[in-house]
């Protein structure tokens, strides 16, 4: 089978640079988008490829999920001899369970429908939930960008610095950083208000005096993040804090949050589309080349062990 880099509107550069570093060409799907709003992906020309659709599905996030599971019908219908959607962001990986009665399981759900829609395969990258793999039926390779944000994070890492997880979901990713980094791990205990509107309740672990890392899995509103480095800050840390996630969405008041607090660093990768274009000192990690990598030994049914993580 050939090897095939598709994509859709989501982030074609990201594409583009993983085919680039496989030395291969990007096959953009055509995507019509019908007045009513309906999107019509086109997907010609990959009998018998094995095609790798790469989509993440940050915001919009409905339009691009969407986007996504049409591709990959586009895909099997055209003959493909193997899908896999490589999303490194997963939209909708935050509801794994029912906080309350009455609501979803929206990562469930989605699980479904991209299995359905004909995938064979799933990639990402440090998605929010260890429980996703474990909802599909398919193979989901969960791929970790902590090592490459580490290795951006290392150079003006001193020994004195803390890695402090802005809550407890976040303590695996605190832990892995801080073996990296050779670091001792702090954790904040939030609670959630509402989708923008957290409270970081209590420090564990010696802040005064030190530098913070604190890393997450993604930033949204900003909330967490905002409500973290204000803890740290009253618990004496030195007013130079660095911020590290994997995905970066900035939505909502995010940008006038973060630009409020004194960070020295904030580091994100380009999992998704436009992330250096904020008004923010964002630096960015790319994961292209951790995508190649994998994309290329999956393609040659070799092992990708030390490329995997989890959240
Ligand atoms: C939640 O548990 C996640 O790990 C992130 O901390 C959270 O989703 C970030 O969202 P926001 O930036 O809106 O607080």
């Amino acid at each position: 089978m050939n090897l095939r880099i598709a994509c859709g509107t989501a982030h074609r550069a990201l594409a583009s640079s993983v085919s680039s570093a496989l030395g291969a060409d990007t096959l953009v799907g055509e995507v019509e988008r019908f007045p009513d709003g309906e999107l019509r992906p086109i997907m010609p020309g990959v009998r018998g490829d094995d095609v790798f659709v790469v989509q993440p599905t940050g915001p919009p996030v409905n339009d691009h999920l969407v986007e996504l599971l049409l591709l990959i019908d586009a895909c099997r219908r055209a003959g493909a001899g193997r899908v896999t959607a490589v999303v490194p962001y997963f939209g909708y990986a935050r509801q794994d369970r029912r906080n309350r009665d009455g609501q979803a399981i929206g990562a469930r759900v989605v699980a479904a429908a991209i299995a359905s829609a004909g995938a064979d395969r799933l990639v990402v990258i440090d998605p929010h939930t260890v429980v996703l793999e474990a909802m599909f039926a398919i193979p989901v390779e969960t791929l970790t960008a902590v090592s490459a944000i580490a290795d951006t994070l290392l150079p003006a890492v001193t020994p004195d610095a803390v890695v402090v997880a802005p809550d407890l979901g976040a303590v695996k990713l605190a832990e892995r950083y801080a073996s990296l980094l050779g670091l001792s791990v702090v954790i904040v205990r939030k609670t959630r208000m509402n989708g923008t509107t957290v409270r970081a309740e209590e420090l564990v672990g010696q802040v005064d005096g030190r530098p913070a890392i604190v890393v997450d899995d993604m930033i949204s509103s900003g909330a967490t993040i905002e409500a973290a480095v204000r803890l740290l800050l009253d618990n004496g840390a030195r007013p130079d804090v660095v911020v590290a996630a994997t995905h970066g969405l900035f939505v909502g008041e995010a940008v006038e949050r973060l630009a409020k607090l004194p960070l020295r660093r904030l580091v994100v990768t380009d999992s998704l589309s436009g992330v250096e274009s904020h008004a923010l000192p964002v630096e960015v990690t790319s994961i292209a080349p951790l995508l190649a990598t994998a994309i290329g030994r999956l393609h040659g049914d070799e092992p990708i062990d030390e490329l995997l993580g989890g959240a």
